[in-house]
């Protein structure tokens, strides 16, 4: 079992060497070269698409109040902020929590949270009409509390409110290893530094977890939620969204 605290510092670390490569990868991006316009911009179409399939889906009723879970430097938060009135983004990385004020200072309704705990207890049951999350917790490590988080996620959730999340279904056998990861861990416990790692030796603390789509949605039935649509694709990993509502008082 990996602690909060090990999950934190690795992606403190993160947000120390790259911040913007560990958020959306890719070689050219590597060591400080994502343009920050260039960056910005992959967030305003991730959240326009979002946002075409919720109005397809007819959820959520209101646009009051959104939650990103795992929001980074904030690529995403401030972009759906133009779609609700008040934004909150949450993260176990007070460095990214600081970026992403610190680049968000200049658009109302936006706030961020640090949030290091195994739920989402600073949030009142049914706060938000949309639950965000993508690219967070296939880093969580384990299934249980991945479920946990979902779990939450359903809790601060409003009646006819979307939650909306990826995850891994699949990773294939060859891809479970990660030794770049593990050696990572090995070395940075043996007091390697972490520059070092990353840049000399090109190693980073990233893992992947999957959950199975059954279990997903066995786990969202469970908390009282209702299943509209699972898309699944397949790259390296199969990766699923969930779009997910709650019943309404009246229901
Ligand atoms: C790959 S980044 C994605 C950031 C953001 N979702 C985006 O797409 O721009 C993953 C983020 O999840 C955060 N994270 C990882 N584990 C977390 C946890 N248990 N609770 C909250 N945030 C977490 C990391 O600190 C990091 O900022």
């Amino acid at each position: 079992v990996v602690s909060l605290e090990r999950q934190q510092r690795d992606w403190e670390d993160l947000a120390r060497l790259d911040p913007r490569w560990a958020i959306v990868a890719g070689d050219e991006h590597r060591f400080g070269r994502w343009d920050t316009d260039a960056f910005l911009e992959t967030g305003r179409v991730e959240v326009k698409k979002a946002m075409r399939r919720a109005e397809r889906l007819g959820y959520p009723a209101h646009r009051r109040r959104a939650l990103e879970f795992g929001c980074g430097t904030g690529r995403v938060t401030r972009a759906l902020a133009a779609h609700f009135e008040e934004c909150v983004g949450v993260d176990i990385s007070p460095r990214m929590v600081e970026e992403a004020r610190e680049m968000g200072a200049d658009v109302p309704g936006l706030s961020f949270e640090v949030n290091a705990e195994e739920g989402l207890g600073a949030f009142a049951s049914g706060r938000f009409d949309l639950v965000y999350s993508r690219l967070v917790l296939q880093h969580v490590p384990g299934r249980d509390a991945i479920l946990a988080y979902v779990q939450e996620m359903v809790r601060v959730l409003a009646p006819d409110g979307l939650l909306l999340f990826q995850l891994p279904s699949h990773i294939p056998w060859r891809h479970r290893l990660q030794p770049q990861r593990r050696l990572y861990a090995g070395l940075r416990r043996l007091g390697v530094p972490s520059k070092v790692l990353y840049r000399r030796l090109r190693l980073q603390p990233i893992r992947m977890s999957a959950v199975p789509v059954p279990d997903v949605c066995r786990a969202l039935e469970e908390s009282g939620a209702r299943v509209l649509e699972v898309r699944t694709g397949r790259s390296v990993v199969e990766s699923s969204t969930y779009y997910v509502t709650k019943e309404g008082a009246s229901a």
